[in-house]
Order: structure tokens, then C-alpha cells, then sequence
């Protein structure tokens, strides 16, 4: 049988990650984070002290470092990485590495190559776009900054970390305008993308939306 692939796209916070792994779990499929690829890169660089503006040791770094996924894992070098690259830090930083095309193309190749020896949904900003345009399934989803901001406010005070809302809500505006206006794949809606906000609905509501539209 072919490999399944589902597309979820939106900008920060909109709650694509709860719902593609919820989704991977109910169909039994593999999750790819890639929002976490592109921070995975951030926080390699941060760590080495290479300026995130320079594009040639970021690319370099880029090139020298090794993806991989596991049990809906990621993996650099080798080393799984969790909370450390969820830090206000790397999210004030992850567009900057992000909008390098060169980097780019490389976290692509990954997510190809996984798309095509297993059934997956991935989260992200141009996986309908630009990195499966023929995928089975595509989902856009949205919900207002204030609502976005709340969710992650909520979710970095659950794993202790002190940021306040207005910090949260200033960096998911500043990451949406740099992910929208970048020159290669930026976050836009795939036109045959089926848009669900999210604002007000549980996770329960929003689940079943996307499940509904599936048909396997
Ligand atoms: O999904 P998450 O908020 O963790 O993504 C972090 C950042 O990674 C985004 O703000 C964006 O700059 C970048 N990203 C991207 N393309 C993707 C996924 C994430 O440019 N497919």
C-alpha cells in the first residue's frame, strides 16, 4: 500500500502539534515534528556560539549535523533532544535559521525521505505548499495571536519556565511575519488546504474536524 501523508500547517501556536500527535496515535502513524528540525538546527548553533546571522556557518553547521526521528523522537548527532530546544531563546531565534534556504532544502530532504518509506503527518509551515504538494491530506490551521499566545503561555508555565504572556504573544507576531514573508517556502495555506480555526474549540472538537475528513 502507499505511505499516507498528512499535511498540518499555521502559524505558531495554532495547536498543530497536540492534534497531528493525537491523529498519528489514532491512525497509527509516525509523527514528524519538523517546527523541532529547524530548532533542533537553532539550538546547535546557539550552543556553539555561531551567530545566527552569519548563513554561511549556519548552512556549514547545518550540513555537518545529522536529523533523525525515533519513536516521534528527535535526534542530533545522536542525542535526543527535549525541553532544551523550547526555550525562549531558540524560539527567538528558530525564524532567522529558518528562513535560510539552504537549511532549508536540507531539513526537506529529511522530511522527504521519511515521507517516502513510512505513513506520517507532519507539522509545519510549508509542508502543503511546498514540501508534499501531493500529499493525501492537507490541513491549515489557525486560531487568533491571543488564543495562541494563551496555549503556550500555559504550556511553558506547566514545564516551569518564567516568560510572561506578552513575551509569548510578541514572539509568535514576530515568528508569523517572519515565516510569512520569507522568500522560500514561507507559511501560506495551500490552496487545496482545509482550514480549521481553532480559537474557542477543544483539542477533543479539534481532532474530530480532522478526523472526519479522513477517509482511509
Ligand atoms: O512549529 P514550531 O513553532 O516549533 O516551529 C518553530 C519555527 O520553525 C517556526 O517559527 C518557523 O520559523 C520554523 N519552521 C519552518 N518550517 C516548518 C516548520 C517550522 O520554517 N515546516
Amino acid at each position: 500500500m502507499r505511505n499516507l501523508v498528512i499535511a498540518v500547517d499555521g502559524p505558531a501556536g495554532a495547536g498543530k502539534s497536540t492534534i497531528a500527535k493525537i491523529i498519528a496515535n489514532r491512525l497509527n502513524i509516525n509523527y514528524i515534528d519538523t517546527g523541532a528540525m529547524y530548532r533542533a538546527i537553532t539550538y546547535k548553533c546557539l550552543k556553539n556560539n555561531i551567530d545566527i546571522n552569519n548563513e554561511e556557518e549556519v548552512v556549514k553547521l547545518a550540513k555537518d549535523t545529522d536529523i533523525d526521528f525515533r519513536d516521534n523522537n528527535i535526534y542530533i548527532d545522536g542525542n535526543i533532544l527535549k525541553e532544551e530546544i523550547r526555550t525562549m531563546e531558540v524560539s527567538n531565534n528558530v525564524s532567522n535559521v529558518a528562513k535560510i534556504k539552504e537549511v532549508r532544502y536540507l531539513m526537506v530532504d529529511v522530511q522527504r525521505e521519511i515521507g517516502k518509506r513510512n505513513s506520517v503527518i507532519l507539522d509545519g509551515r510549508d509542508i502543503g505548499s511546498y514540501v508534499f504538494p501531493n500529499a493525501d491530506y492537507k490541513f491549515y490551521l489557525v486560531a487568533t495571536p491571543e488564543e495562541r499566545g494563551q496555549r503556550r503561555f500555559k504550556e511553558l508555565k506547566e514545564k516551569g519556565y518564567e516568560t510572561t504572556l506578552e513575551e509569548i504573544i510578541k514572539d509568535i507576531i514576530k515568528r508569523d511575519e517572519i515565516d510569512s514573508n520569507r522568500e522560500f517556502a514561507p507559511l501560506v495555506k495551500a490552496d487545496d488546504a482545509i482550514e480549521i480555526d481553532t480559537t474557542g474549540k477543544t483539542i477533543d472538537d479539534v481532532v474530530e474536524s480532522v478526523i472526519s475528513k479522513i477517509n482511509l
